[in-house]
C-alpha cells in the first residue's frame, strides 16, 4: 500500500473518523480496519479507560523536527509512533544534553478538546535550552507541535472524567560529539500517552518522606529547568522511599538541609490559617505551571499566598499540605515523615487544596469559566 504523507494521512483519518461504522458496509469496514493502521475511524481507542494509571501506552503518532546548531527549527512532521535512531556519540546520550516538558490534553463533557497553558511549557523549554546551550523551537512551533500531536492521537484522549492525554515534548542533542561541548544537531520530538492518576494512591492522600541525605539540586545548578539530568539522580531516593511504603520524597536545600524545596515531580504548598505558602523559585526548584496557576487562583479567591523560604519545621506544623504538578494536578498530603517523626494532616473535601483543585480542573475541562485565558481549545 502506498504510504501517504502524514498530513494527507491525517486528513484521511479525520474524514474517516467522521464516518460512522453504521455508514460502512461490514465488508468496507473490515477492509478499512485491515488495510492500514492509519485507517482508524473509532472515536476511542480500544483500551480499559477505567483503569488508566500513569504508564506509557503506545499511541499512533509522534512529531519530530530537527535543526543544526546554527539553524532555527523549521516546521516538523508527524510520523507513526516508533523508536528513534541515534548516533552512539549523540550529545544527549553522552552528556545528558536534553530537556523535557509535560502538558495535557483534556476532553470536556461536550467533546471539545483543550490544552492548558501550552505556551508556558514552550517558554520554560526555551529558558531551559538557553541554560543547556541548545537551540529551541519558537513558542508558536512548540504549541503547534503539541496541538498536532494531540489531534493526531485524538482517539487516545480519555473520555471526560477518566484521565487525560499526557503530552511529552523532548528537546535533545542528537548530533555526534566527542569532546564536552554543545551537540551539533538538536531534535524536538513530541509524543503522547493516555494517563490517569499519577500516584498509585489515586486521589487518596499522599504519605511523603523527607530525605535529608539526597539533594535534587544546588544553587548554580540546573534544578530550575526541566533538564533530564535532574531526574535520574533522585531515582535512588524515590525507590528507597517507595520501598518503605511512602508515595514520594520531599527534598531539602543542599546548603542548610533545612529549607523545603519540592517533591520529585511536583511543587509543594502549605496552609496555615488563612495563608498559603510555597517555597520561592530561586533556581533550585522547578517553576511549575500548576504552581503558578494555583497561586493566581488562590489569590483571586481571597487567600494570601507567600512565596518564600519554608523550613521543614514549619511544614511539619502546617494545617494542611498539598502538591501541584501537571501529572499530579493538586494532590492532598496526608502525612510527612522526617527524622523518624510522622505528622498527619487534615484531609477531606473541605480543604483549601481541594477547593483549588476543583477550580483548576473545572477550568481545564471547560466547566468553569476561564477568565485567565489559560485554556486553548483545539477542537
Ligand atoms: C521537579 C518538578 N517540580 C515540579 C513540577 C510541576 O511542574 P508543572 O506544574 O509545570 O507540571 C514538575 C513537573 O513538571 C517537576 O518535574
Amino acid at each position: 500500500m502506498i504510504r501517504q504523507a502524514p498530513y494527507l494521512r491525517r486528513l484521511i483519518q479525520t474524514s474517516l473518523s467522521k464516518v460512522s461504522t453504521r455508514c460502512l458496509t461490514a465488508q468496507a469496514a473490515s477492509a478499512l480496519r485491515d488495510s492500514e493502521p492509519m485507517f482508524r475511524y473509532e472515536e476511542y481507542a480500544d483500551i480499559d479507560w477505567n483503569n488508566l494509571g500513569f504508564g506509557l501506552t503506545r499511541t499512533d503518532y509522534m512529531y519530530t523536527s530537527k535543526c543544526t546548531q546554527n539553524e532555527t527549527f523549521q516546521q516538523g512532521r508527524l510520523s507513526d509512533y516508533g523508536n528513534v535512531e541515534l548516533s552512539p556519540a549523540a550529545g544527549v546520550l553522552n552528556y545528558g544534553q536534553g530537556l523535557f516538558e509535560g502538558t495535557k490534553a483534556f476532553r470536556g463533557e461536550d467533546g471539545r478538546i483543550f490544552l492548558f497553558r501550552p505556551d508556558q511549557n514552550a517558554i520554560r523549554m526555551q529558558i531551559g535550552a538557553e541554560r543547556m546551550c541548545m537551540q529551541s523551537p519558537s513558542v508558536q512551533q512548540f504549541v503547534d507541535a503539541v496541538k498536532q500531536t494531540a489531534m493526531a492521537n485524538k482517539r487516545w484522549i480519555p473520555p471526560p472524567g477518566k484521565g487525560s492525554l499526557y503530552i511529552r515534548p523532548l528537546l535533545i542533542g542528537t548530533g555526534p560529539i566527542l569532546g564536552l561541548s554543545p551537540s551539533p544537531e538538536y531534535t524536538f520530538l513530541v509524543y503522547a500517552s493516555p494517563v490517569g492518576n499519577y500516584f498509585k494512591e489515586g486521589v487518596a492522600p499522599l504519605n511523603l518522606y523527607v530525605d535529608d541525605q539526597f539533594h535534587r539540586a544546588t544553587r548554580g545548578g540546573a534544578g530550575g529547568v526541566k533538564s533530564i539530568t535532574n531526574y535520574a539522580p533522585v531515582l535512588k531516593a524515590i525507590s528507597r522511599a517507595k520501598g518503605e511504603g511512602f508515595s514520594d520524597v520531599i527534598y531539602l536545600d543542599s546548603v542548610h538541609k533545612k529549607y523545603v524545596e519540592e517533591a520529585s515531580s511536583c511543587n509543594i504548598f502549605l496552609v496555615k490559617g488563612n495563608v498559603i505558602s510555597t517555597p520561592a523559585t530561586v533556581g533550585t526548584i522547578l517553576e511549575g505551571i500548576t504552581r503558578k496557576s494555583i497561586i493566581d487562583i488562590a489569590r483571586d479567591i481571597g487567600y494570601k499566598v507567600e512565596e518564600r523560604s519554608v523550613s521543614i519545621d514549619e511544614l511539619m506544623e502546617a494545617d494542611e499540605v498539598f502538591t501541584t504538578g501537571t501529572a499530579v494536578s493538586v494532590a492532598t498530603v496526608g502525612s510527612i515523615t522526617y527524622n523518624g517523626r510522622r505528622v498527619d494532616y487534615k484531609t477531606g473535601d473541605e480543604l483549601v487544596g481541594q477547593k483549588l483543585y476543583k477550580t483548576l480542573v473545572g477550568i481545564q475541562n471547560g466547566t468553569i469559566e476561564d477568565k485567565y485565558n489559560w485554556v486553548v481549545q483545539i477542537s
